[in-house]
């Protein structure tokens, strides 16, 4: 059974906070949700490994440690794109796929139409980014089209989660760990999450 982290930090409380006020403007939201995923990167990564690497200091040689693999951020769009820039700003090596799934508004059944990856993802640590688990469906999709590439290191980076979504994720892929800035109460009967912060690529692109 994969692993369910909620972050528990005072500077992502306070950005959650902004980030569910309906009060906050797009600008503010977008800045927001970046921010919000470079906090949780550093977490995130906590158990990546790493080798030595000797390096020349100005002063002498040592031992230092790099990073053993490449890092890949595959967000889901639209919202997905909202903490990627956070997360590029801490790991500037990683390269960075795309996943277009959408979740059709009256079964809520993810639709897959679009996919791109780095070449060598199969040998990476991949990081599917979406701020919302709502039922799960778009995230599983889209853990389903990185393990077709062959990704075997892979873990769900979110903002929002929900039992009905972690329960789904873990059923469906139970190898691949959770992460969550904040985990609300349940669904309602529009598949939105409540408390929540309302339809995240909305807010993040100013659409509806
Ligand atoms: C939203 C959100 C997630 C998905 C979560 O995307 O960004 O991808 O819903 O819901 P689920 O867990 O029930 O699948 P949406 O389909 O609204 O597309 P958008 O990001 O393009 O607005
Ligand atoms: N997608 C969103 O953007 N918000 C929700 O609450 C559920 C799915």
């Amino acid at each position: 059974m994969s692993k369910v982290v909620v972050f528990s930090h005072p500077l992502i409380d306070h950005k959650m906070a902004k980030i569910r006020d309906k009060a906050t403007d797009t600008k503010q939201f977008r800045e927001t949700v970046s921010e919000i995923g470079m906090l949780v990167t550093y977490e995130i990564t906590r158990d990546f490994e790493t080798i030595p690497k000797i390096v020349e200091t100005p002063i002498t040689t040592t031992t230092a440690h790099v990073l053993k693999k490449p890092v890949v951020i595959v967000p889901i769009l639209r919202a997905g794109l909202g903490m990627v820039e956070g997360i590029h700003n801490i790991i500037p090596s990683a390269r960075i796929g795309h996943v277009g799934v959408y979740r059709d508004e009256e079964t809520l059944e993810p639709h897959e139409y679009f996919a791109k990856f780095p070449a060598d993802i199969a040998d990476s640590a991949v990081l599917i980014v979406d701020p919302m688990l709502a039922t799960g469906g778009s995230a599983s999709a889209a853990i389903t089209m990185v393990k077709r590439r062959g990704a075997t290191d892979i873990r769900f980076v979110g903002l929002v989660g929900c039992p009905e979504g972690v329960k789904r994720l873990q059923n469906e892929h139970p190898d691949v760990d959770i992460y969550l800035a904040a985990m609300d109460e349940r669904l309602n009967e529009k598949g939105y999450i409540v408390p929540g912060l309302g339809d995240c690529g909305d807010r993040l692109f100013g659409t509806k």
